[in-house]
């Protein structure tokens, strides 16, 4: 979708997806509609940026207004007739003051905290053998592994490749397989389901909770209801009734009552906003149990992995590391295989043709161009980097007027970033024609 040349309208939760191919960020937000230039990382630094300097804009002419108003209340104490035409003039200063109001309150975050009721053994979970087919379909097998106490092992694979099917079968709801499995000792195991069928649709939202925790009071419940922003007559609503986000939230709170000290979760970030996303991710990275995740998510799984295991048809990869070593080893990984070195020679006997002089100087020209504007590039991005981090300081953020000048320098460098890599995008395709 980056090549499409055409302008693209997005509504995704994906954030790595929304980094990629975004270059103006819209938000809605109490009511409002705000347009960021950038995509949606540089839409949060510059959102945190705006508030800092509404908040710090609004606090001095707070302080203004009450060094007036407090210049007019002594005026009208000595109450001489010129006491009163100052104290007068000086109130319609307020009034003319164009108001400031100070930045809204964010939306409200989730909050969640994962922990085990007891530890498990060193040993959690070992599979041998594990395979599985449907009539004419097989999905993969010979899958074997050893989870330990803490490991963060993310499943991967394309839809379809049998990666719930696994999970399933891991948590007993698929009775008919190859191979075998067993936990190891003291593991007590919470299931997210991708399809949430583990909830009981005609319960209404509290009970479904309740049920599961019935040691707890109505208080208790309310309370963990309302950290995952469930509040007043809502918790009455029936399960059928909730949308996708609303049913993930109950799971959530149900996992985390149980205090298992292995979490298997199926695809659990599919129908989070960002906000809830990112606090599910933080709650998880600081949990002290073992994790086994289905996702799709690529910001939810570089957070979090420790390893990976790939489902293929035949074999499977189980890699040791996060996820960006997992990508690194894969590319060496196709290297080897040979279809790196293919598009090598593609791009060599390509070069043969370029044969006459005037096309060879015409390449010159277009690769002198492209290099010059890389390097701006370069130093643009090194610019706003530096602006960045100046803002961040404490000196830089108690001087409005220094903030304001940066903010501008950066608002303008983000535009020319913008030029710049368009002109390198035409450049680099009239390179590949
Ligand atoms: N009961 C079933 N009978 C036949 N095929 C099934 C059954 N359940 C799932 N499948 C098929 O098995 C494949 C793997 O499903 P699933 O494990 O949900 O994939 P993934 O989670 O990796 O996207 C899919 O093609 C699905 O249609
Ligand atoms: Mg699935």
């Amino acid at each position: 979708m980056s090549n499409y040349k055409k302008c693209v309208l997005v509504i995704s939760h994906d954030r790595y997806f929304l980094d990629k191919i975004t270059n103006k960020t819209l938000e809605i937000e109490n009511c409002e509609c705000k347009l960021y230039n950038g995509n949606y990382s540089a839409y949060l630094k510059q959102k945190a940026v705006d508030r800092e300097i509404q908040q710090r804009h609004y606090e001095q002419q707070q302080k203004e207004i009450a060094r007036l108003e407090a210049f007019i209340e002594q005026q009208r104490r000595w109450n001489r007739e010129r006491n009163i035409i100052a104290a007068e003039s000086r109130q319609k200063a307020i009034e003319r003051m164009e108001k400031i109001d100070a930045p809204k309150n964010l939306p409200e975050k989730v909050r969640m905290k994962f922990k085990s009721g007891i530890a498990s053994g060193n040993d959690v979970l070992f599979a041998e053998g594990l395979g599985k087919e449907y009539p004419g379909k097989p999905l993969f097998k010979d899958v074997n592994f050893t989870i330990r106490k803490k490991e963060r092992v993310f499943i991967l694979g394309p839809n379809g490749c049998g990666k719930s099917t696994l999970l399933k079968i891991l948590t007993g709801k698929i009775e008919s397989f190859k191979g075998s499995f067993r936990y190891g000792y003291n593991v007590t195991l919470g299931y997210y389901d991708q399809e949430q069928e583990e909830l009981n649709p005609n319960n209404t939202l509290i009970d479904e909770v309740w049920s599961a925790n019935e040691d707890l009071s109505q208080t208790e419940i309310r309370n963990v209801l309302a950290m995952f922003l469930f509040k007043g007559e809502d918790v009455l609503k029936p399960v059928s009734t909730l949308s996708g986000g609303e049913k993930s939230r109950i799971s959530l709170i149900k996992l985390m009552l149980s205090e298992a000290n292995l979490l298997i979760l199926d695809e659990p970030t599919n129908h989070l906003d960002i906000n809830s996303r990112e606090v599910l991710e933080s709650s998880l990275e600081d949990y002290d149990g073992t994790l086994l995740i289905v996702s799709h998510d690529r910001y939810f799984i570089d957070k979090l992995a420790t390893r990976i295991i790939e489902l293929g048809e035949t074999s499977c990869i189980d890699y040791n590391g996060n996820y960006t070593e997992f990508h690194e080893y894969k590319s060496k990984l196709n290297l080897s295989t040979g279809n790196e070195s293919k598009s090598v020679k593609m791009t060599s006997s390509k070069m043969e043709h370029i044969a006459t002089k005037e096309e060879k100087a015409k390449r010159r020209k277009l690769e002198k161009q492209l290099s010059e504007t890389e390097k701006e590039i370069n130093s643009t991005e090194a610019r706003i980097k530096e602006i960045e981090e100046q803002m961040t300081q404490e000196e830089i953020i108690s001087d409005h007027v220094k903030l304001m000048e940066l903010h501008n320098e950066l608002n303008e460098l983000n535009s020319k970033l913008e030029g710049l890599y368009e002109l390198w995008d035409e450049l680099m395709s009239q390179s590949n024609e």
